[in-house]
């Protein structure tokens, strides 16, 4: 596929998502500092690209976290499978997906395992290793603790290799500060007796909004924080806002403006998004309509308004391309070539 030939934000077709390269760069080494090598394990779930999931392998993060079978397939096709970890459940049809995708690659896929169910599924497509997933709190996937060493059992009678435990406190991310570190101990706690039952040496958790508590996992799961949004940034953690939605200005009425972009570009199940010195009134399919801030002018038809979405993991699926920005100049094109399942 040919890129276009975009050299300034200002010829982009909106909308368009935009990162700001040197922000983006100060997120990895932000992160990097605090989680360097492999003890990070980044979650390509949150921006589904391999030009991006490249840059941190660079700085030697090679293991990597992924949601979808889609993003394992994309990862080994890319070359970046050292040490993949399909940190999510598969069965049925899916796992038998996984097992072919693993059949015909050079790479290393571990897979998430919470029921014999899924062990089972693992074993019959042939992946070889997996972590027990351990529920510690937030009512989505994950075994009960004390079924965690049964599961092992299990794992290893059917052949195959247990690394050790995973376990996602994820409804612990936007805790409030005077509250997260004695809950995040106490989940991490839950992790660790689990542990002790399963073996191994792995025990993967956490995420962009617990990467200065969790002290207790072996690896860090984070993605957000590489590009963020609107609400990790109310954390006040110092990464930055790398990625917003370049629009247009279509229409003005008496005291709102009309963006071009709307729900099918930005996810808002984090709440509306944001525009700087505007107040966001309403999103619907193709359109977002904001008043200027108090005492502030109307903008003119025509104008760009940058737009920062409220959930970057659900807004970037939407799209087929990130544009690395240095300034207004158009640097790079990332194609989002993991979306999808
Ligand atoms: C299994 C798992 N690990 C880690 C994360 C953390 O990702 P982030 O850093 O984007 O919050 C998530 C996000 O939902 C997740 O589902």
């Amino acid at each position: 596929v040919c890129k276009p030939a975009l050299v300034n934000i200002a010829d982009l077709p909106t909308p368009a998502l935009v990162v700001d390269l040197a922000a983006f760069e100060h997120n990895v080494t932000t992160m990097g500092a605090a989680w360097p090598g492999t003890s990070l394990r980044p979650h390509v779930k949150a921006w589904k690209c391999t030009s991006l999931a490249r840059r941190l392998h660079e700085r030697g993060h090679v293991g990597f976290c992924c949601a979808t079978v889609r993003e394992i397939d994309g990862m080994l096709a890319a070359g970046l499978g050292d040490d993949l970890l399909l940190a999510n459940q598969v069965v049925g049809v899916n796992a038998k997906r996984l097992g072919d995708v693993v059949a015909r690659a050079d790479g290393r896929v571990t897979v998430a395992v919470d029921s014999d169910a899924t062990i089972d599924a693992a074993a019959a497509a042939h992946v070889e290793e997996v972590l027990v997933d351990v529920n510690v709190g937030m009512p989505r996937c994950g075994c009960a603790p004390d079924d965690a060493g049964r599961l092992a059992d299990r794992a290893r009678a059917a052949g195959l290799t247990v690394r050790g435990v995973m376990g996602y406190e994820g409804h612990l991310m936007m805790e409030g500060a005077a509250t997260k570190a004695e809950k995040v101990e106490a989940a991490m706690a839950i992790l660790l007796r689990a542990h002790e039952a399963v073996g191994g040496d792995v025990v993967s958790g956490g995420g962009t909004g617990t990467y200065a508590t969790n002290r207790w996992v072996t690896e860090l799961q984070a993605g957000s924080f590489a590009l963020m949004d609107t609400d990790y940034g109310r954390l006040g953690s110092p990464f930055r806002q790398a990625l917003h939605l370049h629009t247009t200005v279509i229409s003005v009425g008496r005291k709102w403006a009309v963006l071009d972009a709307g729900l099918k570009a930005i996810a808002m199940d984090h709440g509306n998004p944001t525009v700087a010195d505007g107040d966001v009134w309403f999103v619907s399919d193709e359109h977002t309509t904001y008043a200027p801030a108090e005492g502030g002018a109307l903008p003119r038809v025509g104008d760009h308004v940058r737009v920062v979405p409220a959930h970057v993991d659900p807004t970037i699926a939407k799209h087929e391309r990130m544009h690395l920005v240095d300034g207004e100049e158009i640097v790079d094109v990332w194609d989002i070539d993991l979306r999808h399942w």
